[in-house]
């Protein structure tokens, strides 16, 4: 079994983008600029955020946090994203989900433009997405993606299996991997007989929300397992959505929780706003 090592790909990555943002500095005579808007005071999502914050520092880009409280306003929530939209120093938009019940988060993600949608959640670039590629895309998807290409794993023609459909990670990770030539089924909370389609998986990307939920006998031997989850198990310890113990003596490839796909995330929200700043000052 080899363990995917995360951690140390984005480091990698993380060194890459520090000397790209010292280039660009050089080139353009500005900073690389990401705003981060955190609303109410979930607890995960600060962690996220802090982690995120500190990560462009170290890569030489400049922050604009935003914190606001839980009882903000529809209004003032879309008064900030149309005043980010406008700031030529902000090249990347993140608005930090989940955003408070009482808010429409689709109409407040709706006004960052396509141009600073570091996340990849317009409906623009799921479209680019969805008919081939080419836009901005989700940070965690892309994650798995270029540490399947930095471990040299085959896509092509492969199998697989992504448990999971949210919009953020199961969709845009199956859409990516079917443009990678992979041949892919999505199960879901409804599927029948979901071990037997996680059993034909060569490549099985666990992305459900659920701790230790894929266990060894859902895993074909030799397959590469990827897993996107970030849980609490009965002891209060980080872990993912696989059973990490019993399934790693039956995977090829294995990403552990945390250090796998979770250091990817940030590294990968780093170069889309790299490649965003890239573009704007292109056109300039
Ligand atoms: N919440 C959990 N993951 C993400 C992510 O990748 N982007 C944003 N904006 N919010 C999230």
């Amino acid at each position: 079994m080899t363990l995917i090592d995360g951690k140390s790909v984005a480091r990698d990555i993380r060194l890459e983008l520090s000397e790209r943002t010292r280039v660009f500095e050089k080139k353009y005579g500005k900073k690389v600029g990401l705003a981060v808007v955190l609303i109410g005071d979930d607890a995960a999502s600060q962690v996220y955020v802090r982690n995120k914050i500190k990560a462009c520092e170290e890569a030489g880009i400049r922050s604009f946090a935003h914190y606001l409280p839980a009882e903000t306003t529809q209004r003032a929530a879309e008064e900030l994203i149309v005043s980010l939209a406008a700031d030529r120093n902000v090249h990347g938009i993140l608005v930090q989900l989940p955003l408070p019940k009482h808010l429409d988060a689709e109409r407040i993600l709706s006004l960052i433009p396509t141009s600073k949608d570091v996340d990849g959640f317009s409906t623009e670039n799921i479209g680019m997405l969805a008919t081939g590629g080419g836009g901005t895309v989700a940070c965690t998807p892309l994650g798995v993606m270029e540490l399947l290409k930095r471990y040299r794993i085959e896509t092509r023609g492969k199998r697989a299996v992504v448990v999971g459909r949210s919009n953020i990670v199961g969709r845009p990770m199956a859409l990516l991997l079917l443009n990678a030539d992979a041949t892919v089924t999505v199960c879901h909370s409804k599927t029948d007989n979901l071990k037997e389609e996680c059993l034909r998986a060569d490549i099985l990307i666990a992305a459900i929300g659920k701790a230790k939920f894929i266990t060894a006998d859902m895993v074909k031997e030799g397959a590469t397992v990827i897993d996107i989850g970030m849980n609490r198990d009965d002891n209060g310890l980080l872990c993912g959505d696989v059973d990490f113990e019993h399934v790693k003596d039956r995977a090829a490839y294995i990403t552990p929780v945390p250090g796998g796909v979770g250091p990817m995330t940030i590294a990968m929200l780093l170069q889309n706003v790299c490649d965003a700043f890239e573009r704007t000052e292109k056109q300039a």
